[in-house]
């Protein structure tokens, strides 16, 4: 059944686990669809609307600044329900890239976009509304299966060196990408866990969605093992933490939907909360990654935002 009397926002929703969510979350409302490919969203928006449901699509390139404030423009401009935001995009690029703002890339779009989006948008978010954050175990140098695929967990020194592609060395990650990557998955469950703290009239919640083989996340990957991962994707299914997109869809969307008043909790890919690294679950290691993404977010001109 749709209802129109809640709409929800989500990031990269027209692949993998956001695409999936979408078509899930379309069943409890009206779905704003953000994305950086406009005729990948009407794709998406065409579907749901085929359905029966309603959807609206808002332009965004998640790693560039500007256009995520031009975006949350954009998003508030709609007077919607807004019920819940789903930080979803991501990207595990495999070489390093810079962003609109000669960030680098993952941490850009991972991390910093999606930080200015919810901030942007929090004011005009309701009492209760929920805001999710789609995570990465690989964060915590604890998590077994992560050390076995290579990541050596995040290698954070500040955000400023984050953005300058700087990672804590030695002992970081001899994968490319990896260090990048876990880094930049660990600012946005820091900052689920600091928000719960700063703005308890709203929900914040953080997922590991497990790891889904049937995903684009790994599209930089050497075609080889690419074409590997999909065709064992339903074998690997039946191993701990393997998933795939429509059953992490309905976690997510469990989660953002909940009528419970919890905030800040950490889930894992069955909906039961989990722990991450010892470092995120500190409080003044979150309120740093906070004050140090804001005030690097601070250097992008206010006025740059105008179409
Ligand atoms: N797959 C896994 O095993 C796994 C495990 C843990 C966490 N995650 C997290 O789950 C989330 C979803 O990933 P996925 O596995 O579903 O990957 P995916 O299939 O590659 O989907 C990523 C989505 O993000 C969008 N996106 C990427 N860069 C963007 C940008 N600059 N601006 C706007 N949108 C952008 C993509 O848009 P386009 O369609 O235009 O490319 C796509 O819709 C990510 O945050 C990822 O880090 C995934």
């Amino acid at each position: 059944m749709t209802s129109n009397s809640k709409a929800w926002i989500i990031t990269g929703p027209t692949s993998g686990i956001g695409y999936r969510t979408a078509l899930e979350l379309a069943h409890h409302g009206t779905v704003v669809l953000v994305g950086r490919s406009p005729k990948k969203l009407d794709g998406v928006r065409n579907e749901i609307e085929s359905t029966g449901g309603h959807a609206a699509t808002v332009v965004a390139d998640l790693g560039d600044i500007t256009s995520v404030r031009r975006a949350a423009d954009e998003i508030t401009a709609l007077h919607l329900p807004i019920a819940g935001l789903l930080n979803n995009a991501g990207i595990f690029p495999s070489r390093p890239r810079k962003s609109a703002q000669g960030w680098d890339i993952a941490f850009a779009t991972n991390h910093l976009g999606p930080f200015a989006l919810t901030e942007a948008l929090i004011p005009n978010l309701p009492d209760g509304a929920h805001v999710v954050f789609i995570v990465s175990a690989v964060e915590d140098p604890d998590r077994r299966i992560a050390v076995q695929a290579g990541f050596r967990g995040s290698r954070y020194i500040s955000a400023e060196a984050s953005a300058a592609g700087e990672w804590l060395t030695p002992g970081g990650s001899a994968i490319p990408g990896m260090d990048a990557y876990a880094t930049s998955k660990q600012g946005p469950l820091a900052t689920a866990l600091a928000f719960s703290r700063e703005y308890p009239r709203l929900r914040f919640s953080a997922i590991e969605p497990g790891v889904n083989p049937g995903s684009n996340l790994g599209r930089d990957m050497n075609i080889v093992l690419r074409g590997l991962g999909m065709l064992m994707a339903p074998v690997l299914q039946l191993m701990p933490h393997y998933t795939t997109p429509k059953k992490a869809a309905k976690v997510i969307v469990r989660i953002l939907t909940s009528q419970t008043p919890q905030t800040g909790t950490y889930f894992d890919e069955d909906g039961n909360p989990m722990r991450g690294s010892a470092q995120v679950h500190d409080p003044a290691f979150q309120d740093r990654v906070v004050a140090e993404t804001r005030a690097l977010l601070s250097t992008v001109p206010a006025s740059n935002s105008a179409r």
